[in-house]
């Protein structure tokens, strides 16, 4: 793959599912959320904090969601081979990365943040498309369950917006399709 253009990584870029075994490193990883910091950001709040998983980390994050869908399955054996096959996943991911707000006290600001936590997060999503790179975007209610925040050293007045995973794609998907822009915009004279 070349270098390609900002609306080339936009129509190139998918939620991947599944990696490949080669390693992702710290510098990689720093690289790419020091561009998460260059997103719009009002009044320069900086909300921000990054937690990388490492192995330990996520196995730990793989007992906490594994008991979580082992929780909507009846059979105890199939639950517990749901639980194995997260903690396998999780620990299995060449790289997953916690992008954290941290909460303001003011309900504005704090949806502000919360959107430019978003931002940074597409910078990197998209950065990731030009190294080569898959990312997946994960969240849901385990994110702020009392044992996700514990396991990975989330703080009071802090937020878990969403985990995401990273590495060398496996198996790129075919894009999902999107209804046609003209049927979403209302142009005004
Ligand atoms: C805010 C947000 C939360 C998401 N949470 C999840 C999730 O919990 N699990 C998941 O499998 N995908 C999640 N996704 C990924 C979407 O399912 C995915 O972006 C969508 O299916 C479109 O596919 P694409 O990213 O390949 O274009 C999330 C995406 C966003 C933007």
């Amino acid at each position: 793959m070349g270098t390609p253009s900002v609306p080339h990584a936009i129509q190139l870029r998918r939620s991947i599912k599944s990696f490949t075994s080669r390693a992702i490193t710290r510098e990689e990883i720093e690289e790419l959320l020091g561009l998460a910091l260059l997103a719009p950001n009002h009044r320069m709040t900086q909300p921000w904090e990054f937690i990388v998983l490492g192995p330990e980390a996520r196995r730990a994050y793989g007992r906490i969601k594994g008991e979580s869908r082992a929780r909507k399955v009846d059979d105890p054996e199939a639950a517990e081979a749901v639980r194995r096959k997260t903690v396998a996943q999780m620990e299995a991911l060449p790289a997953m990365v916690g992008f954290v707000q941290r909460l303001d006290a003011d309900p504005e600001i704090r949806e502000e943040d919360f959107a430019t936590v978003y931002m940074g997060m597409q910078n990197v999503l998209l950065a990731a498309v030009e190294r080569g790179l898959g990312t997946h975007v994960k969240t849901g209610k385990v994110l702020d369950a009392p044992e996700t925040r514990g396991a990975l050293g989330i703080r009071e007045g802090e937020r878990l917006v969403a985990l995401v995973h990273l590495g060398e794609p496996q198996e790129i998907p075919d894009a999902k399709p999107r209804e046609p822009v003209a049927t979403r915009i209302r142009h005004l004279p």
